[in-house]
Order: C-alpha cells, then sequence, then structure tokens
C-alpha cells in the first residue's frame, strides 16, 4: 500500500493537532466524540457504561424521541423509504418536503420556506448565494462559523462589528459606499455564550442603510417567545427579519436547515444556491420529524414554561455560587473558567460524577476565556438541576474557580 510520507504543510497541521489530541489523552482531558450507547428517559444518557445527567443537549425542548415526531418518520420510512431520488430540483422533492416547507412557512409567520441538508450548508450557501464580489456583508464577530465561511466564500467585501455592539455596526456601515448591495447577519441567541443580539436596533439600522437583515435562529427557535417561535417573537417585531435561517438539528430532533422569507426570494434561493441544487434532497423520515415537531411545539406550549423556569434555575444557582455566566439569558449557560486546562479539569471533575458537560476552549473562545458551555432543557427535572449544580459548585470550589 501507498503510505503519504511527504513532509509538507498538510502533514505538519496533522502532526500538530494529533499531538495536541495525544496530550488532552494522557491527561484525561479528552472528552470529544464519546459514543452515547443509550438515550434513557428524559435528559439522561449511557457513556462509557455509566448513566449520566445530560448538559450539553441542544434539544432545547426534550423533543428527541417523542412519540409523534417518532411515529411520524416511521410512516414517512413506510410511504416513501429512507431515501429519495436526487436533488430536489431534479427527481428527489417529495410532498413531505412541501408540506415541511409549508409548517415552517407558518410556523416563521414567513411567505414561503425552502429547507437544505444541513444548518452548516443553508449558512454557507444562502450568503454565497445572495452576496458577491463588490458587495458589503456585515457580520457579529461571535457569529457561528458557517457564517463566516458563508461570507467568505461569497467574496463580498467582510466586515465584523464587534459583538452586539450596534454603534459599531452603524460606523461600518457609515463608511461602505451607498450604492452597493449590503447585508447584515447575525446570530439570534449566540452558540457560545446565550446571550441575544438587538434585533431593534439591528432593524432600525438595516433600515436606515438599506441592507438586508439576516439572523440565524439555531437556538432561539422553541426557546425565545411565548410559543418559541423564536426572536421576532420575542421582541414583537413580526416581519422583521428578511432572511430568518435556522436548522433542523436543534430544538427539532432531525437534522438540516431553513431559509424562511418571501416568495421572490425563496423562489431566487431554488434556483441559485448551490446547495439546493447539487446536494440530494432531506431523507423523508428527518423531513416527516421536523414537520411534526413545529406542530408539537405550538401543541405543547408547557415545554416553553418549563424550559424557562429550568433555564432561571440553572442561572440563578450557578450565579449565586459566584460562577460567572456572562450575559447569557438563554438556555446555553457558558460557566466561565479562564484558562483550557481549568476548563479541562472541571469538565473531567463533572463527567466523574455523572454529568455531562462539555468545555469549550481557544481558538472557539478567546484566550482567557474558557468556559463550559453547558445546557439546560424542558427535559431537566428541577431536583436534576439541582444535583448538577451541586456536582459543578463543589468541583469549582476544588479548583478555585469559585470561593
Ligand atoms: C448558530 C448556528 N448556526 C448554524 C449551525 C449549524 O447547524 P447544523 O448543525 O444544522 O448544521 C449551528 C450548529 O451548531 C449553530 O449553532
Amino acid at each position: 500500500m501507498d503510505v503519504h510520507t511527504t513532509d509538507d504543510t498538510v502533514t505538519r497541521r496533522m502532526k500538530a493537532m494529533a499531538d495536541r489530541v495525544s496530550k488532552m489523552k494522557a491527561h484525561d482531558f479528552y472528552f470529544y466524540n464519546q459514543p452515547v450507547t443509550e438515550i434513557l428517559d428524559g435528559m439522561k444518557v449511557r457513556v462509557n457504561g455509566r448513566v449520566m445527567g445530560m448538559y450539553a443537549s441542544y434539544s432545547y425542548l426534550g423533543l428527541v424521541g417523542h412519540p409523534r415526531i417518532n411515529e411520524a418518520a416511521k410512516k414517512a420510512i413506510d410511504k416513501y423509504g429512507t431515501g429519495t431520488n436526487g436533488v430536489r430540483t431534479l427527481a428527489g422533492t417529495l410532498t413531505i418536503h412541501d408540506e415541511l416547507e409549508e409548517t415552517i412557512a407558518n410556523f416563521k409567520h414567513a411567505e414561503a420556506a425552502v429547507t437544505y441538508s444541513s444548518g452548516y450548508a443553508t449558512n454557507l450557501t444562502v450568503v454565497s448565494t445572495l452576496m458577491g464580489r463588490g458587495d458589503y456583508v456585515f457580520s457579529d464577530k461571535l457569529n457561528h462559523a458557517s457564517i463566516v465561511d458563508g461570507c467568505l466564500m461569497s467574496g463580498a467585501e467582510f466586515r465584523r462589528f464587534r459583538h452586539n455592539d450596534m454603534v459599531h455596526l452603524e460606523n461600518l456601515l457609515k463608511n461602505a459606499p451607498p450604492d452597493v448591495a449590503k447585508m447584515v447577519i447575525a446570530d439570534s441567541v449566540f452558540s457560545m455564550d446565550g446571550d441575544i443580539i438587538d434585533l431593534p436596533k439591528m432593524v432600525d439600522l438595516c433600515k436606515k442603510y438599506n441592507a438586508w437583515l439576516m439572523i440565524d435562529e439555531a437556538h432561539s427557535v422553541g426557546v425565545l417567545g411565548e410559543k418559541g417561535t423564536g426572536i421576532e417573537e420575542h421582541f414583537n417585531l413580526y416581519g422583521a427579519i428578511d432572511i430568518k435561517m435556522g436548522t433542523l438539528s436543534k430544538t427539532i430532533p432531525s437534522v438540516g436547515g431553513y431559509i424562511a422569507a418571501n416568495k421572490e426570494l425563496v423562489a431566487y434561493l431554488r434556483h441559485a444556491s448551490r446547495a439546493y441544487i447539487f446536494s440530494a434532497a432531506l431523507p423523508p423520515a428527518q423531513a416527516a420529524a421536523a414537520n411534526e415537531a413545529f406542530k408539537v411545539i405550538l401543541d405543547e406550549p408547557w415545554r416553553i414554561e418549563r424550559l424557562n423556569q429550568n433555564t432561571k434555575q440553572f442561572i440563578g444557582g450557578l450565579k449565586g455560587m459566584g460562577f460567572d455566566t456572562m450575559l447569557t439569558e438563554t438556555a446555553i449557560v457558558p460557566v466561565l473558567c479562564g484558562e483550557d486546562e481549568t476548563a479541562f479539569a472541571l469538565t473531567s471533575e463533572a463527567q466523574h460524577n455523572d454529568v455531562f458537560v462539555l468545555p469549550v476552549v481557544t481558538p472557539a473562545v478567546p484566550e482567557g476565556q474558557a468556559r463550559l458551555r453547558a445546557t439546560v432543557t424542558a427535559a431537566h427535572e428541577p431536583s436534576e438541576i439541582e444535583r448538577a449544580m451541586d456536582v459543578i459548585g463543589e468541583a469549582g470550589k476544588k479548583l478555585g474557580i469559585i470561593k
């Protein structure tokens, strides 16, 4: 067999990564890619033979395994099988895709919607389809990697504004040529910090400077608004966002991504965005599961109430013990540790005590801001949250993060 032996930059990059992983493993600090062998009732998982409370889930409303959603997926398999006949534009579109897109459009108070095979692919393809050379795209510094990659791929002038800083955004908008196409783009709820974008101010700025507004609702659907429909409901600003992006892999327990917008924009994306034209349609079971999940959210509003209570309990309890949870107002709760090593050590203590949390370290967050990124969901019992906080609190004291 031919073995690749060239000592080039690719080989050196791979070696650097392998060395970092080996060092982490040697210190018992490697927590990534651990297989879950069983999902138990509520928010519990079996990992390495141990049952742990899950505090790293995006299933904010606890919908993974919901009977109605499972049933919809099974029926879709019986009806259509497990795959499609190709890409949407050609032979891949099924009636379940059209149904799902109608459901999303209604849920998001939009005229139309289009789906893609992942949230990552959605951001990549949509930003790079709408924006091009000579245009200007303005992106929050803490936006998700898929947005950053979409902006870079577009070839547009890429301007990053300080996190949630509308004065900085306005300065950047002011300095762009008046007659070019502009897009402002941000996460609704930030995936590492849990805080919410200042949508009202952003909407005003987009109007003033004639810019398109695109918001990534990966972490706000099922989380913000009394009905869980997202950031427009939260601020009572229905119709304010031009391009509402979301994923089908977090609160919605499936896989895929979508854009909800006006009919013209959605029709354009169906004929111009490469991830729609050149990549396979969503599998029927996943489309049907997602379709049912949006309906379950509206039918079971108690889940949002539960999530809000649990979020309050978790943030309040951790803050009460002296942890810095940064600016979070949502179910994503950063527990600031400082150095990477401290975040690894806190994770290790938590996991050894059956609390499944994960660390976020450099380069995903700035130096000195390593953290646990804990999440709470509607499926946690208050007593379980209490126990998880006790474990994190004890470990925090042992490591000197709190007194
Ligand atoms: C803000 C944000 N946007 C997009 C994505 C990508 O979504 P998906 O996992 O569906 O590809 C994520 C996933 O972590 C995210 O947090």
